[in-house]
C-alpha cells in the first residue's frame, strides 16, 4: 500500500540524524531537523556540517539552499518522525534510555492520526515497545501499537536500526539493506514507506524486538571477532611472533577471516552495544562479556609495552600518532588512543607529542596535561625517541620509512608491517 510521506521530522541531528535528514531532503521531502543543541541547529541552518563526513557538506548545502531542510529546537507536525538520539550506557553499563524518553516527550504533543514514529537509535530489546507505551500514555486520544486485536492504529511505531560506516555514511545510508522492525505488520509497512524514498538496498521487514537484537548482534559479532584478533596480538607478543604475519597467513585459509588487532575498541557503537545484550541476558553472555573485557584491556597492555621500551631513556619523548577511535575520521568518542596517551602522560615523566591529521586541537581529556602537546606528524616523528602508531590513518602511510626506522617504533595498527 502507498503511504504518502511529504514531511519528516528528524529528532537528533548527529552522525546519524543529520545525514538521514539531508538525504530525505535531497529527495524532495520537507524535513524538519530537531536538536536540543543550539549550535547544531545554527550550523545546520547555515548549511554547514559540524563534523567531517564525505559528501555530507554538498548534500546539506543543497538541502538548505533549496529550503527542504530546516533545523529547530522543537518538533513540529509531520507525516513521519525519525528518532536518532544517543543511547549511551549508565555507570553500571545498563542502557540509558533517557534521551529516547526526552525525544518521545517532545514529539508527543505534535503527533497526529496517520503518523509513523521510527526509532533509529540503537536500542536494547524492548525499547520500541517502551517508546510506544510512553507515547500512548502521553496521547490517550490516539491509538498506538500493539493496539487492540485487529483494530487499525492511529500512529504506527517501528524500530529501524542504522548500520552505516562512518566515512561512508552518505553512500551506505542509501545502499545498505535496511532492517524494518514494525511493532505490527502495518507499522513495518508505514516505516518502509519512509525508507523507500531513498533506499537502493533492500528493505527487510520483521518485528521490532528482532530488529533491536539484529543491530546489537551485528556489533557484538564485530566486537567478539576484534577481541579474538586482540587476544592473538597478546599471544604473539609473548611468543615473539609477528601477529600481522600470523593473521595474513591464517587468512589464506579459504574459510578463515581473522580481523585486525588494534589499540582497543572505541567509538559510539561497538564498545557500547554489546553491553545492551549483556544487560538483557546476564547469565547467558559469557563470550560477549569476555570479548568486551579483552578489548577494554588492550590500552593498558599497549601502555605497558610502551613503558617497557621507554625504560632505557631518561626522559623519553613519545610520539602518539592517531587519536581518533578509527582511521580517517575525526570522531574521538571512547577512543582507546586517547586512553593510552592519558595513561602515559599521567606519570608525568614522559613528554607526549600527539599527532593526528584529522584534529586541529588536543582532545579535551589531554588538553590540561602540561607534558602533552599537539604536533605535526613529521615533526612529532623527528622529535620522538619512541613512535607509537595508534590509528591507521592513511596519511601516516606517507611518513618516510627511514624517518620511522630511526626510532623505536611500536605499531599497534600493522601499518609498518612489511617495512622490514
Ligand atoms: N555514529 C554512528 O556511527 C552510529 C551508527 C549506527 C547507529 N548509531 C546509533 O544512532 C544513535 C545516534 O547516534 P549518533 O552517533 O548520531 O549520536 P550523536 O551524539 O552524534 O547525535 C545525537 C544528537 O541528538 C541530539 N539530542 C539529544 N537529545 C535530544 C532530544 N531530546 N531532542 C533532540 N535532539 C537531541 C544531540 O544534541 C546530538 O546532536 C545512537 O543510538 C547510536 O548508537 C550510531
Amino acid at each position: 500500500m502507498d503511504y504518502p510521506i511529504r514531511t519528516v521530522c528528524v529528532v537528533g541531528l548527529g552522525y546519524i540524524g543529520l545525514p538521514t535528514a539531508a538525504t530525505l531532503a535531497s529527495r524532495g521531502v520537507e524535513v524538519i531537523g530537531v536538536d536540543i543543541n543550539p549550535q547544531v541547529v545554527d550550523a545546520v541552518n547555515a548549511g554547514q556540517p559540524y563534523f567531517s563526513e564525505p559528501d555530507l557538506d554538498m548534500l546539506l548545502r543543497a538541502a538548505t539552499t533549496l529550503g527542504k531542510l530546516r533545523a529547530t529546537s522543537r518538533p513540529e507536525p509531520a507525516d513521519a518522525f525519525v528518532i536518532a538520539v544517543p543511547t549511551p550506557f549508565n555507570a553500571d553499563r545498563s542502557p540509558n534510555l533517557d534521551y529516547i524518553d526526552a525525544a518521545a516527550d517532545a514529539i508527543a504533543p505534535v503527533l497526529a492520526f496517520g503518523n509513523v514514529v521510527i526509532l533509529e537509535s540503537t536500542s536494547p530489546v524492548g525499547a520500541t515497545e517502551r517508546l510506544a507505551a510512553r507515547l500512548a500514555r502521553l496521547r490517550p486520544d490516539l491509538s498506538f501499537p500493539p493496539g487492540r486485536h485487529g483494530e487499525p492504529l492511529d500512529v504506527h511505531v517501528a524500530h529501524c536500526p542504522e548500520r552505516v560506516l562512518p566515512g561512508r555514511m552518505v553512500r551506505e545510508l542509501i545502499e545498505n539493506d535496511r532492517i524494518i522492525g514494525g511493532m505490527t505488520e502495518a507499522c513495518a509497512d508505514h516505516a518502509e514507506a519512509v525508507y523507500r524514498i531513498f533506499l537502493q538496498g533492500e528493505p527487510i521487514c520483521t518485528d521490532a524486538p528482532t530488529a533491536e537484537l539484529v543491530k546489537l548482534a551485528e556489533n557484538a559479532f564485530r566486537d567478539v571477532n576484534i577481541a579474538f584478533a586482540n587476544e592473538l596480538s597478546l599471544i604473539c607478543d609473548q611468543l615473539g611472533l609477528n601477529v600481522w604475519q600470523v593473521i595474513e597467513l591464517a587468512n589464506r585459509h579459504p574459510r578463515v577471516g581473522i580481523l585486525q588487532p588494534g589499540a582497543g575498541v572505541g567509538g559510539h557503537c561497538i564498545a557500547v552495544d554489546p553491553w545492551f545484550i549483556i544487560a538483557s541476558a546476564p547469565d547467558r553472555t559469557r563470550l560477549i562479556r569476555t570479548a568486551r573485557e579483552v578489548n577494554d584491556a588492550k590500552p593498558k597492555f599497549v601502555v605497558a609495552q610502551i613503558r617497557e621500551r621507554a625504560e632505557r631513556f631518561k626522559r623519553p619523548v613519545i610520539a602518539c600518532l592517531g587519536m581518533t577511535y578509527k582511521p580517517d575520521v575525526d570522531d574521538l568518542r571512547k577512543s582507546p588512543a586517547i586512553e593510552i596517551a592519558r595513561q602515559l602522560a599521567r606519570a608525568g615523566e614522559e613528554r607526549i607529542l600527539i599527532a593526528d591529521p584529522n584534529l586541529s586541537a588536543l582532545p579535551e581529556e589531554l588538553a590540561a596535561l602540561s607534558n602533552v602537546s599537539l604536533c605535526d606528524t613529521l615533526e612529532a616523528v623527528r622529535r620522538a625517541d619512541i613512535v607509537v602508531l595508534l590509528v591507521a590513518h592513511s596519511r601516516f602511510r606517507k611518513i618516510p620509512r627511514e624517518e620511522l626506522m630511526r626510532r623505536v617504533v611500536i605499531d599497534v595498527t600493522g601499518l609498518t608491517h612489511g617495512y622490514g
